[in-house]
């Protein structure tokens, strides 16, 4: 696979659709030591300062059906959970559907873009930005946020890292490849799931409840029961808190 390795970019995941739109294949992998215009959901912007994080997006280009798609951003959040927790031996946990954690705090943020073409799919650009190094974050986020550092250890090789990921992303990938869908996953996802057995509110465009967090299903929706019915959550345009 190609990798493209850049000190500075605006987002590698707009690196990465810029590179796809010219023609560049699966499994391309781009990192950047800083991002300009690191982004978030919902368009919130994501703390990217030079050397402190990893920051890496990944090409996807392979038959996979547009209503999957979301998926992967699962996949990625367990192949992140697993290289951390081998690399760095924190107790680390992932709040559905795109963060991961440690000690409670936002360890690594995850977003996926899809691009579309008649009804099929394009192809996929997965980030995943790290917080390695940071010793401080802006006001606002410090309360949420955490690094590998801040969480004492010291963890020198951003490659060793990226491979780690990597290598842990292509085990989950294939498990989600069989049937396009997280039945081989699930399990183990959900035993490191913070939000599980826990009440969470969900809060979307169209209404706002609270419920008990069971878990994810093979949909990778989060099960939610509320007094009345189980829910089942898509990890579209949705804030679970809690
Ligand atoms: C989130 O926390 O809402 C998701 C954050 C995703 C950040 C990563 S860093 C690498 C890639 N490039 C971006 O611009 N964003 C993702």
């Amino acid at each position: 696979r190609n990798i493209y390795i850049l000190d500075e970019v605006d987002s590698t995941n707009d690196e990465a659709k810029r590179l796809a739109e010219g023609g560049e294949g699966h499994g391309t992998v781009i990192i950047a030591k800083k991002q300009t215009a690191g982004k978030g959901r919902r368009g919130r912007s994501f703390e990217s300062p030079m050397g402190c994080g990893l920051f890496m997006s990944m090409i996807i280009r392979d038959d996979i059906l547009p209503s999957r798609a979301s998926m992967l951003t699962l996949v990625m959040g367990i192949a992140v959970t697993k290289a951390l927790e081998t690399l760095t031996g924190l107790n680390v946990q992932i709040k559905w559907p795109n963060d991961v954690l440690a000690g409670g705090k936002k360890i690594c943020g995850i977003l996926t873009e899809m691009s579309m073409q008649i009804e099929c799919m394009n192809y996929l650009v997965i980030g995943c930005g790290v917080n390695v190094r940071n010793e401080s974050f802006p006001e606002e986020m410090k309360d949420r946020a955490t690094s590998v550092l801040l969480e004492g250890v010291d963890l020198v090789s951003y490659s060793e890292l990226a491979a780690g990921i990597l290598e842990q992303f292509e085990v989950y990938y294939r498990m989600f490849m069989r049937n396009q869908d997280l039945t081989e996953i699930v399990d183990e996802y959900n035993e490191y799931l913070i939000n599980k057995n826990r009440q969470v509110t969900v809060l979307n465009p169209k209404d706002q409840y609270e419920g008990l967090a069971l878990g994810i299903n093979t949909r990778g929706e989060l099960m939610v029961q509320t007094r009345q019915e189980v829910k089942y959550v898509t990890a579209g345009e949705v804030s679970v808190r809690g």
